[in-house]
């Protein structure tokens, strides 16, 4: 198996997150840590799981890595034994990972859309609190459409979240469908319903995949991501042909990110 270890830093970094307003020194430790973020990699057999295994491996081999989060569209048509397949490979990761489902992880022929799911990832959203920051993982899917308003007891679940986050608190959300504000297509139709809600509180990254390709933006002092598909199965809507995962490199406040290319 062979690891393409070229990491391309996109255009953010320290200097320009500055000039863009997204650090804020002094508020919370400078204490340096890394997750990562992949998202579709859209498995459905065996060899389409390779691909992942070689970006497992590669998070693997990053001792920085403290954690995973994984966009959606695990899968293909939420069956199953594509679920399956897809924990296989995310089990294999050293460190934790945690599930949103996209518009591929529900599988509409059973009454409970997300029972394949829930099998095999856990709750459909959750909140993690680490290193001084808030990580919200929020559900934004409706059925299989790829077209999506977030629902009301969804929108209910994220403010009870931050209920118990204070005003200060650094929040990283992630979701399946995007909702940077000028993404190419697909962006969550209530986007702003939900970026509300965060009108008193600190949210500084918004990532997202749905959108096969890397888009980075920055509006009123978040940043708004999504990555290139992982996928064998798939291709980037913008043709790029680098498939990988993405890395976001926190020290307090102040964020960095990079895509890793696992193949290209
Ligand atoms: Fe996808
Ligand atoms: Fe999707």
């Amino acid at each position: 198996m062979t690891i393409i270890s070229r990491r391309d830093f996109l255009r953010v970094g320290a200097v320009g997150l500055a000039g863009a307003g997204l650090v804020h020194k002094g508020a919370s430790a400078e204490e340096q840590f890394t997750f990562a973020v992949i998202n579709d990699t859209h498995i459905k057999d065996a060899p389409s799981v390779e691909i992942v295994d070689e970006a497992v491996a590669s998070i693997n081999s990053d001792e920085r890595v403290q954690f995973t989060s994984v966009l959606g569209d695990v899968a293909t048509d939420g069956k199953e034994d594509e679920l399956a397949l897809a924990k296989g490979a995310f089990d294999n990761l050293d460190k934790p990972y945690f599930v949103v489902p996209g518009n591929h992880d529900v599988f509409p022929q059973a009454t409970d859309i997300y029972a394949n799911y829930v099998d095999a990832f856990g709750p459909v959203h959750w909140t993690r609190t680490e290193n001084d920051w808030t990580f919200i993982g929020m559900n934004s899917c409706e059925e299989t459409k790829s077209d999506v308003t977030v629902s009301d007891e969804e929108l209910a679940w994220l403010q009870a979240q931050l209920d118990k986050t204070t005003p200060q608190q650094p929040i990283a959300l992630f979701c399946h469908h995007p909702m940077n504000p000028n993404t190419r297509a697909y962006r969550i139709l209530n986007a702003d319903d939900v970026l509300a809600l965060f009108a008193n509180h600190n949210l500084k990254i918004v990532a997202a995949g749905h959108w096969h390709g890397n888009q980075i933006e920055e509006q009123d002092g978040v940043l708004f991501v999504t990555t290139a598909c992982c996928a064998t199965t798939r291709n980037n809507f913008d043709n790029t042909p680098e498939k990988g995962y993405r890395l976001f490199h926190l020290s307090g406040e102040r964020v960095e990110t990079e895509f890793v290319v696992v193949r290209a």
